[in-house]
């Protein structure tokens, strides 16, 4: 066994590259020295969001100084395709452009400004055609790339007839750019063979790797596929670093040398997907005294021109639109709109957001209208014991820890008290009004794509006792290389300084699955964990010939291998170690994981396509200006649920993180296209995101206490996404702020809640 009193899990630590990320050494792609003879690009984009490409003369490119090569779809040697769950997405389009932006060609040179001059070189003759690029013209168009997604269960239509209260309402969520600090870029350099080795900021390398593939007509054995890190993923880079890796490998391939393609932030705003908007109509029932009977809702996402991961996407939000709520009769359909524009992709949350902010503008809708303390409305409405513990999708929710959750932090917020406080502030302020709300968050873990719950690793010892791990996993600064170097460092009993987590390499670890859903931490832990007990169990015959002791009284940990019942016996790790070597015992170990017990049947909309549920709620303050529509997060209390916390210090700062991005497409992140499909928010002055002197003003995150969690790693809960909606707990505050203008009712504040959102809701409100 391990030394537990020894290890590092469940202690703070500081992140793996934290000190490099301070200090500017840590590397990203395009950080890497430049190999012999790189070469740049830029890509020739569409300028009409749909028509037909009549032709395209790269002729005058070529001649342009220092320009190398112009590709386009004639020179694709396979597959001109580059689309991840269908083959709908074209590397470069051929007959047909589909938005505004869409690459055309690759100009390839020895400079940027050779290429920006090859790009204004080439002609390009479009025939316009008529566009889409509003998912409600997509809807009175009837133009969808997936329809009719579906979760019954019960009888909602005779359930919503005999509801003593009901209501129907629409509720819209805004598109968000990811925004992460690195934009897209991949380096690509050719080897014999031929092969290619790239470099690439994606959270898929293996889809990376396949995609090349396929648009070379190779095996994927003459690829190797390297993440060194990300700065920043959040979703969008999931399926949509793929495009740019694979023309950065057509051209190294088609001219012999390294090329590297690297979006600057316009162009990434501008080419590449964001987070769904969506649209959603419902009908709703309830009891006089708030008990939610029952839902139908119907609901519309913009993917954009191509399928990308819409549909899962689409199918997470219906799995949340029961948020922690327990629905008796419920209903919702869901459809995918095909649009004009870049497809949009995984953000944060994947459709989770989109399908929990339905549930929580319905509850403080309800709360509204029937003049109810929305608090107590929220809580009477959690799931519990059986009967109320079954999902829309027949999921049973065991263990649900909202209602502890709920006790506890109403406690630690003083909730009571602040609620009295902001009443007597609202009754004494006219043109300032205070919100005070607490909303819950049950999100599932798993990758509802149920195979995609798989995960490798490769542990390496060396016989001086240092040690490399190797997992399927990306680190996109979300602290996954540093949870699994605790894990490593628990299992072999070393001191974590000795560990070091490789760069992920699909020559090291093959076949993954994205690091994605939050499962990064749970799938890849446990592999790492067998990689390395596989190697420790080798090890144990050997420490125990060595303290001349029996196999099974052979202890790790601390460094060290001892005894334990003789614990004066003890040698270093690397004694062992190295015994090990000239014994020839080999010291390095593969591990592999799957999530065991989980389903689900599309057709029945039937399953248990989640693991397990992770819990939280936030308490959050407001303060809103009746002069200017701006707010200010006075004060927010977090509890979070995350098992017994692998390393506590990287859960909190994800928690913190999430919550700040989550409240940015909330209220200040407002995407705008253009009735050309032209996106006019493309860059950080016209678009704003959180920054430091947004995030509250008093901000007190916990994470939920003795919350150890039956069959995960080490008793963890995934983090990555969950508190995202924590955040919506801000929009909840803002109406019961909006509302206090007025005098009672429903509140017509729509998301994203901005200055001109919440002043024009203030209006409304103070004319009744
Ligand atoms: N945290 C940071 N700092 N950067 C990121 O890009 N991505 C989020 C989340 N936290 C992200 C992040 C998303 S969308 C997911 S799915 C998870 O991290 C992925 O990592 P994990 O599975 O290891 O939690
Ligand atoms: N989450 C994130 N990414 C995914 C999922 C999911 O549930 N399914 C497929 N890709
Ligand atoms: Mo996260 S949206 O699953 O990459």
């Amino acid at each position: 066994m391990a030394d537990a009193s020894r290890s590092p899990l469940h202690q703070p630590l500081l992140h793996e590259s934290g000190l490099r990320h301070t200090s500017g050494e840590a590397r990203y792609v395009d950080d890497l020295p430049a190999p012999h003879g790189l070469l740049v690009a830029q890509v020739v984009p569409s300028p009409l969001a749909h028509g037909k490409l009549r032709s395209l003369d790269v002729s005058a490119a070529l001649k342009v100084p220092g320009v190398v090569a112009v590709l386009s779809a004639k020179d694709v040697p396979a597959l001109n395709d580059v689309g991840a769950v269908v083959h709908d997405e074209e590397l470069f389009a051929f007959d047909t452009v589909r938005f505004l932006g869409q690459a055309l060609a690759l100009v390839v040179g020895a400079s940027y400004e050779a290429c920006r001059a090859g790009v204004k070189a080439v002609k390009v003759d479009v025939e316009p055609l008529p566009a889409i690029v509003t998912l409600d013209d997509a809807i009175a168009k009837g133009s969808f790339l997936s329809k009719d997604h579906r979760l019954t269960r019960g009888d909602p239509a005779a359930a919503l007839a005999k509801a003593p209260v009901r209501f129907q309402g629409e509720v819209r969520t805004g598109a968000q750019d990811h925004f992460y600090l690195e934009t897209q870029c991949t380096l690509a350099v050719p080897d014999e063979g031929p092969s290619l080795r790239l470099y690439s900021s994606t959270q898929h390398p293996s889809e990376v790797q396949a995609i090349v593939a396929h648009v070379l007509g190779w095996g994927r054995h003459q690829i190797a596929v390297e993440v060194p890190r990300m700065g920043g993923g959040f979703g969008g880079k999931e399926t949509q670093a793929a495009p740019y890796a694979a023309m950065a490998s057509l051209a190294a391939v088609k001219t012999g040398r390294p090329v590297k393609v690297w979006l600057n932030r316009d162009q990434d705003m501008l080419w590449t997907g964001k987070r769904h908007p969506f649209l959603t109509r419902f009908d709703v029932g309830f009891t006089k005294d708030g008990q939610l009977l029952a839902l139908e809702a119907e609901l519309f996402s913009d993917g954009g021109f191509s399928m990308d991961l819409s549909r899962a996407i689409l199918e997470r939000a219906l799995f949340h639109i029961d948020n922690g709520y327990f629905i008796p009769d419920v209903r919702v359909t869901g459809h995918v709109a095909k649009t004009n524009l870049p497809s949009n992709t995984a953000f944060r949350g994947f459709g989770g957001p989109q399908g929990m902010a339905v549930i929580e503008d319905i509850m403080s809708r309800a709360a509204e209208r029937l003049g109810l303390d929305p608090v107590e409305l929220r809580r009477k409405n959690l799931y519990g014991a059986a009967p109320r513990d079954v999902t829309p999708y027949w999921q049973e929710v065991r263990d649900c820890r909202l209602e502890r959750i709920f006790g506890e932090l109403l406690a630690s917020s003083d909730y009571e008290r602040r609620a009295k406080a902001v009443a007597t502030f609202n009754a004494a302020h006219q043109h300032a009004k205070r919100g005070l709300a607490l909303t819950p968050v049950k999100f599932g873990i798993s990758f509802t794509t149920s195979f995609l719950n798989q995960a490798g690793a490769l542990v390496i010892v060396y016989s001086d006792g240092t040690v490399q791990v190797n997992h399927g996993g990306t680190e996109m600064g979300q602290g996954l290389h540093t949870k699994m170097l605790a894990v490593c460092a628990h299992e072999l009993g070393v001191l974590p300084e000795r560990v070091r987590v490789m760069t992920t390499a699909t020559d090291k670890v093959p076949n993954t699955s994205a690091t994605a859903a939050s499962s990064g931490s749970d799938l890849n832990g446990f592999a790492v964990k067998q990689a390395a007990e596989t190697i420790r169990e080798r090890l144990r015959p050997v420490a125990a010939r060595l303290l001349d002791v029996t196999p099974d009284d052979v202890r790790f940990g601390g460094g060290l291998v001892s005894s334990v019942a003789r614990p004066d016996r003890k040698l270093p790790f690397e004694k062992v170690t190295h015994e090990a070597y000239l014994a020839q015992v080999s010291l390095s170990a593969t591990g592999y994981y799957r999530t065991p017990d989980i389903h689900f049947d599309r057709a029945t909309g039937r399953g248990k396509p989640f693991h397990y549920f992770a819990y939280g709620a936030a308490v959050t303050e407001v303060e809103v200006s009746g002069l200017t529509g701006e707010h200010r997060l006075r004060r927010v209390d977090i509890l979070h649920d995350v098992g017994a916390s692998l390393v506590p210090s990287i859960d909190l700062g994800q928690i913190e993180g999430a919550f700040v991005q989550g409240w940015g497409w909330l209220t200040c992140e407002e995407v705008r296209v253009d009735d050309k499909g032209f996106l006019r928010t493309h860059s950080p002055d016209t678009y704003k995101v959180p920054a430091c002197g947004d995030v509250p003003l008093d901000f007190r995150v916990s994470l939920l206490a003795n919350a150890a969690q039956d069959t995960t790693i080490h008793g963890s809960k995934a983090v990555g996404e969950p508190p995202f909606m924590l955040a919506l707990s801000v929009v909840a505050a803002l109406r019961q702020a909006v509302g206090a203008f007025g005098k009672g009712g429903e509140v017509p504040l729509t998301m994203p809640c901005t200055p001109e959102a919440l002043l024009f809701a203030i209006e409304r409100t103070r004319a009744g």
